[in-house]
């Protein structure tokens, strides 16, 4: 039996459909019944008959920061794919982070071990890498910097891969892929498909920055290959493709027909948004849609080199452009 956390997410709602289709027996954790709507757009994206194949799911009302809850689910289990996580890049979110990312990692990582299960697969990030000098492309030799003006997800990213690295220590077998901006179609209310519904009501700026970008069908068949094979205790950084965020935005608007972005937002124009955004927040409440270190990430130029991943497992990214188009095209097909 394989186990998933994270199912109703971009990542592990792709990962399921993946494995149910090539007839796995699978179960996947869910904290709230409305959340399984999104594993279910997911599917729809891709086949009439989705219904059939979440109900072949064995789904299990499981929070991984609950451990009785979370070691019941392990029962059976052989192999792990933990995709679960917060992502936000609100600071004040920092205790909800750590709890989530850090302490529920820790959480599967000493079920696993418990439980002698044979493998597991963790989704990590490119947050968990650091800076190289002299613009050289970042790799799975480029450290994290505790010394850097590291972002709140990026802090407790690494934290959870230290809990993975911790229990290769104590016998547990795994492998951790890093990617980039994850690209798919089916959850458009948060996250990156959230870019598909901006970009379709008009964006009008870009800024100066690179984005590291993949398919998440590359992610899911590579997590897949490396569970499948016997390399353990490595790390893989997942980018197929490094683009500027002026190629990226007006690819994206072409993707959903509507008018690309032409003006360049300084950093002057940022700095000032982030800090009127944090002032809106304050005053109302709402969440913070721009914060100081996503301004940094917006406009700083970084290249991510994935040969590992190519020369281990032998494997071709999906052209971005290309998965935009279909992204944006399915992005259409349901508004
Ligand atoms: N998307 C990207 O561009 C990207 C890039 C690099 C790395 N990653 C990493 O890839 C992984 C998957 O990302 P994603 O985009 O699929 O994220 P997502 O769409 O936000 O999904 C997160 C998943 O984690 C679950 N979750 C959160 N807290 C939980 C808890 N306490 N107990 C159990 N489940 C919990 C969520 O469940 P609910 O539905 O109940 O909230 C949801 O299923 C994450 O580790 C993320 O850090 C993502």
């Amino acid at each position: 039996m394989i186990l998933v956390t994270g199912g109703t997410g971009l990542v592990g709602a792709h990962l399921l459909y993946k494995l149910i289709t090539q007839k796995e027996n699978v179960r996947a954790l869910y904290r709230s019944e409305s959340k399984l709507a999104n594993t279910k757009h997911v599917f729809s994206c891709y086949t009439k008959d989705y219904e059939t194949l979440f109900n072949s799911i064995d789904w299990v009302k499981a929070d991984i920061l609950d451990v009785p809850a979370l070691s019941e689910a392990f029962n059976q289990v052989t192999k792990v794919y933990h995709c679960a996580a917060f992502v936000s890049f609100e600071p004040d979110k920092y205790q909800l982070l750590r709890k989530t990312n850090i302490d529920g990692t820790a959480n599967i990582v000493n079920i696993a071990i418990s439980k002698k299960i044979d493998k597991l697969c963790y989704v990590s990030s490119i947050a968990t890498l650091g800076d190289n000098l002299n613009h050289k492309p970042i790799t799975e030799e480029t450290n994290w910097n505790p010394e850097a003006d590291n972002n709140v997800y990026a802090i407790t990213k690494y934290g959870a891969e230290m809990e993975i690295w911790r229990g290769t220590q104590e016998g547990l077998n795994a492998v951790v892929v890093n990617p980039g901006v994850i690209l798919g179609a089916g959850i458009w209310h948060y996250g990156t498909g959230s870019l598909f519904k901006k970009a379709h009501k008009g964006l009008k700026y870009y800024t100066q920055g690179t984005v590291a970008l993949i398919a998440v069908e590359d992610v899911v068949a590579i997590m897949i290959e490396l569970m499948h094979n016997n390399i353990s205790n490595e790390r893989f950084v997942l980018v197929a493709e490094n683009w500027t965020y002026k190629r990226f935005l007006q690819a994206l608007s072409k993707s959903v027909k509507t008018k690309p972005p032409i003006k360049l937002a300084s950093i002057n124009l940022l700095d000032i948004a982030w800090r009127l955004d944090w002032l809106k927040h304050k005053i109302t409440r709402k969440r913070r849609l721009l914060t100081r270190h996503l301004v940094k990430s917006l406009t700083s130029e970084t290249n991510y080199n994935s040969g590992k991943i190519k020369t281990a497992i032998n494997h071709e990214f999906k052209a971005i452009n290309k998965t935009i188009t279909k992204v944006g095209h399915l992005y259409l097909k349901q508004d």
